[in-house]
C-alpha cells in the first residue's frame, strides 16, 4: 500500500490551445497554414464544452485542474484587450470552483498572440512589457478564484523547438537568439512573479503561489566512459537545472512545478536499451528517472508540484501501468521526505499535439474528432479510486 498525502493535489493538465479549438489569432493558427501541419480547427471544442468536462473530472474524485489562458484571445490586437474574454476565463475558474478543482492557471503555454510574433516575439525589446500587461489584465481578472499560477511552461522547450530547431513558430534557428529568448522569458517571469504578489497584496488577498512549470528531462549514462559522465552532466544542468537555479536565485518561485515523461541515455547504441518499453512516439518510459531528478530537487528546499506526466498510446493498459509506475516512485521519493505536494497527469482529454497533429493520444479521456463525444477510459477509472482515497 502507498499512501500519498491527505492533503494532496489529484487531477490533470490541459493548455488552452491544444484542447479550445478556433484559435484563429494565435501563432500556432499560422504557423499550421505556413507548414502544412495538421490543422487545430476546432480541436477539442473545449472552448464551449468545458463544463461538460469538468463534470467528468470532477466524477473522476479530481481535486485540482490545470488549464492555459491564450493570450491571444484576451488580446487579439495588440493593445485592445477583450473583455468578453476575460469573462470567460473567469467563468472557467467559477466552475471549476463549483466542483472542487483547484484552479492551477498557466499565463502562457507556447502560444502568443500572432501580432506578438510579427512584431519579434521574445526579441522585442518591449516583449516583456508587452506580457506583463497581459499578466495585469488576466490576474486582475481571475485572482479572486485563483491561488496557483504558472508563468510560463517548459521555457527551455520553447526555445529549443521555436529558435534552435525551428520546427515551432516562429522557425529560427540561431544560438545567439536562443541566449537572448532565455534571458527574455527568465526576466518575463521574475517580473510576472513580483506584479501578481504585488497585486494580490493590494487587494488583501492571500499570497499566490506563482512558478513555473519546468519540463525534467531523465539523463542516464550506461557506461563508466568519462566523456559520457561529462556531456550528461552538462545537459542535465542545461535543460534542468541551470534555469531553476536562475529564478531561485531572484526568490522568484514560490514551489517548484514539474513536467516529466521521458530519460535520455548514452552510449545510444546500448545493448540494454532494447529491454526499455518506448511510447508510441518512441520516447523511452523511465519511471526511476523521475525519483532520481526530485531528489536532486531536494536541495531547493521547496514544494514541488508534478503538474505534466502523461503518455501517448494506443493502448490503454499500458496508460494505467506508466501512472502506477510513475506514483510508485513519487511515493518513494516522498518518503525520502521530497515535498511533493500534488500530481497532475496530462492530459484530461486527447488533444492537439502540436506539429504531431491528433493522431497522439495522451488522453484519461477519449476525444472523437467527428462528434466530440467523450469517452472515459478504464485508465481514468483505476485512477479515479487513487485520486479517491489518496493511496494507491
Ligand atoms: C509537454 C507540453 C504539453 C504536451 C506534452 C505532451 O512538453 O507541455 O503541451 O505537448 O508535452
Amino acid at each position: 500500500m502507498f499512501e500519498f498525502p491527505k492533503d494532496f493535489w489529484w487531477g490533470t493538465s490541459t493548455s488552452s490551445y491544444q484542447v479550445e479549438g478556433d484559435n484563429f489569432y494565435s501563432d500556432w493558427w499560422w504557423w499550421e497554414k505556413e507548414r502544412d501541419l495538421e490543422p487545430s480547427g476546432k480541436c477539442c471544442r473545449h472552448y464551449e464544452l468545458y463544463k461538460q468536462d469538468f463534470d467528468l473530472a470532477k466524477a473522476l474524485n479530481h481535486n485540482a485542474h490545470r488549464f492555459s489562458i491564450e493570450w491571444a484571445r484576451i488580446e487579439p490586437k495588440k493593445g485592445f484587450f477583450d473583455l468578453s474574454q476575460i469573462q470567460h476565463y473567469r467563468d472557467v475558474v467559477i466552475s471549476l470552483r463549483e466542483r472542487n478543482l483547484e484552479p492551477i492557471v498557466t499565463l502562457n503555454h507556447f502560444t502568443l498572440p500572432l501580432w506578438f510574433v510579427k512584431e519579434g516575439g521574445w526579441l522585442n525589446k518591449k516583449a516583456v512589457d508587452y506580457f506583463l500587461h497581459y499578466v495585469e489584465r488576466v490576474v486582475e481578472g481571475l485572482s479572486f478564484g485563483v491561488h496557483f499560477w504558472i508563468t510560463i511552461n517548459e521555457p527551455i522547450v520553447y526555445i529549443y523547438q521555436s529558435y534552435f530547431k525551428g520546427i515551432w513558430p516562429p522557425g529560427e534557428r540561431s544560438f545567439l537568439k536562443s541566449i537572448k529568448i532565455y534571458k527574455r522569458l527568465v526576466l518575463a517571469h521574475i517580473n510576472s512573479y513580483k506584479l501578481i504578489h504585488r497585486i494580490y497584496k493590494e487587494k488583501n488577498l492571500n499570497p499566490p503561489l506563482v512558478s513555473i512549470a519546468k519540463h525534467l528531462r531523465g539523463f542516464s549514462c550506461l557506461t563508466r566512459n568519462p566523456y559520457h559522465k561529462f556531456i550528461f552532466s552538462f545537459k542535465d544542468y542545461l535543460f534542468n537545472f541551470m534555469m531553476l537555479d536562475d529564478l531561485i536565485r531572484n526568490k522568484s518561485l514560490d514551489f517548484i512545478g514539474v513536467n516529466y515523461y521521458t530519460v535520455e541515455f548514452l552510449p545510444k547504441n546500448s545493448l540494454q536499451l532494447k529491454d526499455i518499453p518506448k511510447n508510441n512516439l518512441g520516447w523511452f518510459i523511465y519511471p526511476e528517472g523521475l525519483y532520481s531528478l526530485l531528489l536532486k530537487l531536494k536541495r531547493y528546499n521547496l514544494d514541488i508540484f508534478i503538474l505534466e506526466n502523461g503518455i501517448s498510446t494506443g493502448d490503454d493498459n499500458q496508460r494505467w501501468s506508466f501512472i502506477e509506475a510513475h506514483l510508485k516512485q513519487i511515493h518513494k521519493a516522498i518518503e525520502k521526505k521530497v515535498r511533493v505536494i500534488g500530481y497532475l497527469y496530462w492530459s484530461l482529454l486527447d488533444n492537439f499535439e502540436w506539429e504531431k497533429g491528433f493522431s497522439p493520444r495522451f488522453g484519461l479521456i477519449e476525444v472523437d474528432y467527428q462528434s466530440f463525444r467523450r469517452t472515459v477510459r478504464r485508465s481514468a477509472k483505476n485512477f479515479s479510486k487513487i485520486c479517491k482515497e489518496s493511496k494507491l
